[in-house]
């Protein structure tokens, strides 16, 4: 009897959970669900575990600012939520006079006219990405992006149904885009994303190419896409935007990078008239608002603008230090280093398993960098990015680790 064993007896329960297990074990998982994972967060994960178990790690691997938002513009924030410790929902597109001040960035920084209605805040640009694709394509629709690239495009655009069509880029043409690439690319798109500068090879286009760019989309009836996530962090030019030269396009831009408030995850859209109602209509039934504490801080952030060119200039020495120093150790080909704060390393030479590389170097010499199948699925296994947004004596040392571990290898 199985009173008499150790076994339970089947109750009616019991039967239902099994047949409920059963029935989950083949419940259905979306195809469009199954995309790569992003190793530059898992490569940030994992030095994180690391030095909270005190592994002394320099880190040039996660793009982000080492430093936060300035002190002054924080304690705006602090001051706003002691005055409202609601902090509840603000308008879906975000709070009015957030919209108005980036739309007055646009006429102080580039001299480009934005009217305010057209802005929508974001829940960083990365929430932008998904409320822009949705407006602009359907499923089954096929965007150009440029390899390398940020892989978020392309991963994001697969599991909305869309068709990532890669196109690579070379030294040639700074790892950019050019109109006349595109015009020998057959021209069979929907949508183009440029992204000046670029992450991962923080190269720029040259004055004058988005305007071309911008006028072959509208030749052909492609939208333009500008990820202008790096806008502010330039070294010879300014960056342009393409909402000073394209009616059509959609600006994409965050308060992740220059404006040092990564975690606060806030961004924007600035939308050409088309798109702003679908996208307003969509932001409201996707996200309700963006962080509300956030845009109290986004808001005041204009206020120093002073301190983040500071910041840009720690970006800009560290910038000189790797361009002296990476050859030293080994990297003598670099991407140009225009923009942002990164540059992408050629290690062909060394390694044709980026990967492997990457956490060698971060288990050898305790300095973690990204290996550039993130970016380049096809050629990244030869390719490494470095980001140098860290504090320049940690750049320095990181620097002094990479010669002397490359001298051992
Ligand atoms: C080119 C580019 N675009 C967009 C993003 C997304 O940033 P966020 O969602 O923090 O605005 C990143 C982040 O690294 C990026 O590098």
């Amino acid at each position: 009897m199985a009173f008499l064993t150790n076994e339970k007896p089947k109750t009616t329960l019991n039967v239902q959970n099994d047949k409920k297990k059963m029935k989950a074990s083949r419940l259905k998982i979306s195809a469009r669900s199954d995309i790569p994972m992003f190793r530059a967060l898992d490569i940030l994960r994992e030095v994180n575990e690391r030095a909270a178990k005190g592994v002394d790690i320099r880190r040039m691997g996660a793009g982000q600012p080492s430093v936060g938002a300035p002190p002054e513009a924080l304690e705006y924030a602090i001051s706003m939520i002691r005055k409202d410790p609601r902090q509840g929902y603000t308008e879906a597109v975000g709070m009015p006079t957030l919209c108005e001040r980036i739309a007055a960035y646009y006429k102080d920084y580039y001299g480009a006219n934005v009217n305010p209605r057209n802005v929508v805040v974001t829940t960083g640009s990365s929430g932008g990405f998904i409320l822009a694709f949705l407006a602009a394509f359907d499923a089954g629709d096929r965007v150009a992006i440029f390899t390398p690239t940020y892989p978020a495009y392309r991963n994001i655009l697969n599991a909305l149904n869309i068709e990532a069509v890669e196109i690579e880029t070379s030294p040639q043409t700074n790892y950019q885009p050019t109109a006349e690439l595109l015009e020998q690319s057959g021209k069979n798109f929907d949508g183009l994303i440029v992204n000046s500068p670029s992450n991962p090879t923080g190269t720029m286009l040259p004055p004058g190419e988005l305007e071309k760019i911008a006028r072959w989309c509208d030749k052909n009836g492609v939208r333009l896409i500008s990820d202008e996530a790096y806008h502010g962090i330039t070294y010879d030019h300014k960056a342009e935007t393409a909402a000073k030269y394209s009616q059509t396009a959609i600006v994409l831009n965050t308060f992740s990078k220059y404006f040092a408030m990564t975690g606060w995850r806030l961004g924007w859209l600035a939308l050409p008239e088309d798109l702003t109602d679908r996208v307003k209509k969509l932001a409201e039934n996707l996200f309700v608002s963006p962080p509300t504490i956030s845009q109290h801080l986004a808001w005041k952030i204009f206020d120093h603008l002073g301190d983040l060119n500071a910041y840009v200039e720690t970006y800009r020495e560290n910038r000189a230090i790797l361009l002296r120093e990476l050859p030293k150790a080994g990297f003598t080909s670099i991407s140009n280093a225009d923009g942002a704060f990164y540059v992408y390393a050629d290690v062909h030479h060394l390694t044709n398993d980026s990967e492997d590389f990457c956490r060698r170097m971060l288990n050898e010499a305790r300095v973690s960098t990204t290996p550039g199948l993130d970016f380049d699925v096809a050629r990244g296994h030869g390719s490494i990015r470095i980001c140098y947004a860290d504090k320049t004596e940690d750049i320095l040392e990181a620097c002094e680790r990479l010669k002397i571990w490359r001298n051992q290898n």
